[in-house]
């Protein structure tokens, strides 16, 4: 599945109704909601009654990414919340596992993510809990800071593990730094699901958006 998730982290939030109201009427299907708890990351976001007040308008995809210290406490709350898909980082969970396991049981597509120094062994025995692997492709925390190049190997190692494995349909999502410069090398390593705040919201939205589109059209008509 290839798809764009304008991350909502970088939306002006004294006009944020009407921004996700223009990404869905460009065509956009997936929104990414960074959640942010002041001890997983230094900083702290937004959570459960903002995502709640936005469900009730919005028809998007809500790819909830839970950077926060004990994800497995706010499963059902984020279901409750109107999340399609929740995705906790490997590095905060104890037993990962029964907490993948848990947000599938509680009707949602079940995310991990990696930081970027996070070993790739550290999910290999959880592929079939897997609806998708976010990989970081900057130190999470913050939007606007730069692509770390040594992530395209970690992305097509990923993929060819996971294929090797038999879990093609699991997708590769990248998460940071990804703009007009990184997206042809992100998507040609075997990421399939580009997570992009700056890129989106700054400067011209439409014109951004449509260069989003291009390229994961070039991709999805010519790959996976
Ligand atoms: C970073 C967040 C990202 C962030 C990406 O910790 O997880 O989702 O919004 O922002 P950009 O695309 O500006 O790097
Ligand atoms: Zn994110």
């Amino acid at each position: 599945m290839y798809e764009l998730a304008p991350s909502m982290l970088s939306a002006d939030f004294n006009r944020l109704g009407e921004q996700l109201n223009f990404l869905e009427r460009q065509g956009c299907r997936w929104l990414h909601i960074d959640v942010m708890d002041g001890d997983f990351v230094p900083s702290i976001s937004f959570g459960m009654p903002v995502i709640q007040s936005i469900r009730r308008e919005s028809h998007l995809f809500f790819d909830v990414h839970m950077m926060v210290e004990y994800p497995e406490k706010y499963v059902e709350t984020m279901k409750q919340c109107g999340a399609d898909q929740l995705t906790v980082h490997a590095e905060a969970c104890r037993h990962l596992d029964r907490t993948l396991a848990s947000i599938r049981e509680a009707g949602m597509r079940a995310g991990v993510a990696l930081n970027p120094a996070t070993p790739l062994e550290n999910i290999q025995y959880v592929y079939d809990r897997l609806d998708m692997v976010l990989l970081m492709t900057v130190n999470p925390g913050y939007g606007g800071q730069s692509y770390l190049p040594a992530m395209t190997e970690k992305i097509r190692e990923l993929r060819k593990r996971l294929d090797a494995a038999g879990y093609e349909k699991v997708d590769i999502e990248v998460d940071g730094g990804i703009n007009r410069d990184t997206a042809d090398t992100v998507l040609e390593a075997g990421a399939s699901i580009l997570v992009a705040g700056s890129a989106v919201f700054q400067g011209d939205m439409e014109d951004n958006l449509r260069f989003f589109r291009e390229r994961l059209e070039a991709y999805s008509g010519g790959g996976r």
